[in-house]
C-alpha cells in the first residue's frame, strides 16, 4: 500500500516539469567573451561553471526526472542569482573585481563547482594544475582591473 502511494506520487511528480527557457545571451555582456579568456581557461569555466552561472545551461537527461529535476532547477536559479556570467557586464566595476576574487576563493576551497555537480560531470573535475591555472587567471583578472578599464572606456562620453 505504502509502495503504491509512493509510486503514485513519483508518477504525479513527473507532471511538474521545470522551466528550461532562458533569455538569449547577449555576447557583449558575457564574461568569457569580454575577458577574452585563453581557450583552455575558457573551456574550464564553461565546463565547470556555466551550467549554473549563466543563461547557457545544458540540461542532462536526469533533469527530465522529478524530483531530481527540481534540485537541478534550484541550483541553476540560485547559481544565477549569485552570479550570472551571461550578464557580467551589467555588474558594477567594483562588483566585477569582487566576483572574480570570490570565484578564485570558492574554487580554492573546493566549494565550487558543487560536489553534486562534479559527481555527474567528470569534465568539471579540475586537476591540481587546472585549478591553479584557473585561480591564477581569475586573480590576475580581478587585480588587473582589466574588466574595470573596459567599463570605464565604454562610459567615457
Ligand atoms: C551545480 C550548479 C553550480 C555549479 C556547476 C557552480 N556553482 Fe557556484 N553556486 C551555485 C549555487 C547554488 C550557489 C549559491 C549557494 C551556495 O553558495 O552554495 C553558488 C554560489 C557561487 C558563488 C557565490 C559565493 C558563495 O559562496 O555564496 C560563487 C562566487 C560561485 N558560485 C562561483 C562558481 C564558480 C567559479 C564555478 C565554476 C568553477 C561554480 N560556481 C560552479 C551553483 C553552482
Amino acid at each position: 500500500m505504502i509502495l503504491l502511494v509512493l509510486v503514485g506520487l513519483i508518477v504525479i511528480a513527473q507532471f511538474f516539469r521545470i522551466d528550461k527557457t532562458a533569455p538569449a545571451v547577449n555576447a557583449s555582456q558575457d564574461f568569457l567573451t569580454l575577458a577574452a579568456a585563453p581557450a583552455d581557461v575558457a573551456a574550464l569555466v564553461r565546463d565547470a561553471c556555466y551550467d549554473c552561472h549563466s543563461y547557457e545551461s545544458k540540461y542532462p537527461w536526469y533533469s527530465n526526472v522529478a524530483p531530481v529535476s527540481w534540485m537541478v532547477k534550484k541550483h541553476i536559479n540560485e547559481g544565477r542569482e549569485n552570479l550570472n556570467f551571461s550578464i557580467y557586464d551589467t555588474y558594477s566595476p567594483e562588483d566585477k573585481g569582487e566576483i572574480l576574487e570570490e570565484c578564485a576563493e570558492v574554487i580554492q576551497e573546493g566549494e565550487m563547482p558543487l560536489k553534486s555537480y562534479t559527481w555527474m560531470h567528470p569534465e568539471a573535475r579540475f586537476t591540481d594544475a587546472q585549478r591553479q591555472q584557473l585561480i591564477g587567471w581569475l586573480e590576475t583578472m580581478s587585480g588587473g582591473e582589466r574588466m574595470g578599464e573596459y567599463q570605464e572606456e565604454e562610459d567615457v562620453d
